[in-house]
C-alpha cells in the first residue's frame, strides 16, 4: 500500500475526546521503549511524525495520525516500564485500558515486542487481556536489525512456542526494523487487507 498522506491529528488524555470519525484504526501498543513511535514513522516514511526517545516513557498520550485521509494509526503510551511513577505502574495504565475498552473504531491492535528478549510476562498478559476483550491483534517483533538471522529465527520460535502453551494458534506476526524498514510492506499489506474487508462488508 502506498502512503500518500500522513497527518498528525491530535493528542488526547481522554478517550472520549478522540476523533469522532468512523474510520478504521490500528493501535500500536507494547512496553515503553519497544519502538512503537519509531515504527509509526517507519511505516509512514516520516522521520518525526511520532515523537521518539531513547528514554522510556516518551509517549504519554493517545496520538491519532490520519493516513491517506482514510484510516488512523494510533500511537499509545507504553506499559510496564519499571521506572515510571507508582500510580502509572499499575499493570496496564488506565488510559490504555480505557482506550481498548471504549474505542469502537479500533479494528486491530499491534502488540510490539522486542525481538531480542525472551517472552515477558507483561506482554503475554496483555495479549491475554486482548483475547478476553475480543480485540483482534497481531504481534510485531521490533529491532530485528539488532540480531543475526539465526537468532531471529530462534527467538521467534521460542516466542511462538510460548504462545502455543495458552493459545490454540499463534496470531499473525511480523518481523520488523525501524532502522532498515524490514517488515514495512507486510505490516502495511495486513492493514490494507483489513481495510478492504471492512469496505466490502459495508457494501454488502
Ligand atoms: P515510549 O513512547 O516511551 O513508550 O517508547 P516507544 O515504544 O514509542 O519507543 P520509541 O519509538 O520512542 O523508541 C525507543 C528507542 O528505541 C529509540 O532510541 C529508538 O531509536 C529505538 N528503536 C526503535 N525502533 C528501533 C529499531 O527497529 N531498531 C533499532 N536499532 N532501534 C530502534
Ligand atoms: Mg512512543
Amino acid at each position: 500500500m502506498l502512503i500518500k498522506t500522513a497527518e498528525f491529528v491530535m493528542s488526547n488524555s481522554d478517550v472520549a475526546k478522540c476523533p469522532k470519525d468512523q474510520l478504521p484504526e490500528y493501535a500500536f501498543i507494547g512496553r515503553s521503549n519497544v519502538g512503537k513511535s519509531s515504527l509509526i514513522n517507519m511505516l509512514t516514511n516520516h522521520k518525526n511524525l511520532a515523537k521518539t526517545s531513547g528514554r522510556p516513557g516518551k509517549t504519554q498520550l493517545i496520538n491519532h495520525f490520519l493516513i491517506n485521509k482514510n484510516w488512523f494509526l494510533v500511537d499509545l503510551p507504553g506499559y510496564g516500564y519499571a521506572k515510571v511513577s507508582k500510580s502509572a505502574k499499575k499493570k496496564f495504565q488506565k488510559l490504555i485500558t480505557d482506550y481498548f475498552e471504549k474505542r469502537q473504531q479500533l479494528v486491530n491492535a499491534f502488540v510490539l515486542v522486542d525481538i531480542r528478549h525472551e517472552p515477558q510476562k507483561i506482554d503475554l498478559e496483555f495479549m491475554e487481556y486482548l483475547g478476553v476483550s475480543e480485540i483482534p491483534f497481531s504481534i510485531i517483533f521490533t529491532k530485528a536489525d539488532k540480531l543475526k538471522p539465526k537468532a531471529i529465527e530462534r527467538n521467534v520460535k521460542a516466542y511462538t512456542d510460548e504462545l502455543l502453551k495458552t493459545w490454540e494458534e499463534t496470531p499473525a506476526y511480523f518481523i520488523t526494523s525501524s532502522t532498515s524498514s524490514a517488515g514495512r510492506d507486510e505490516v502495511l499489506q495486513s492493514i490494507d487487507d483489513i481495510n478492504k474487508e471492512i469496505n466490502s462488508l459495508k457494501q454488502n
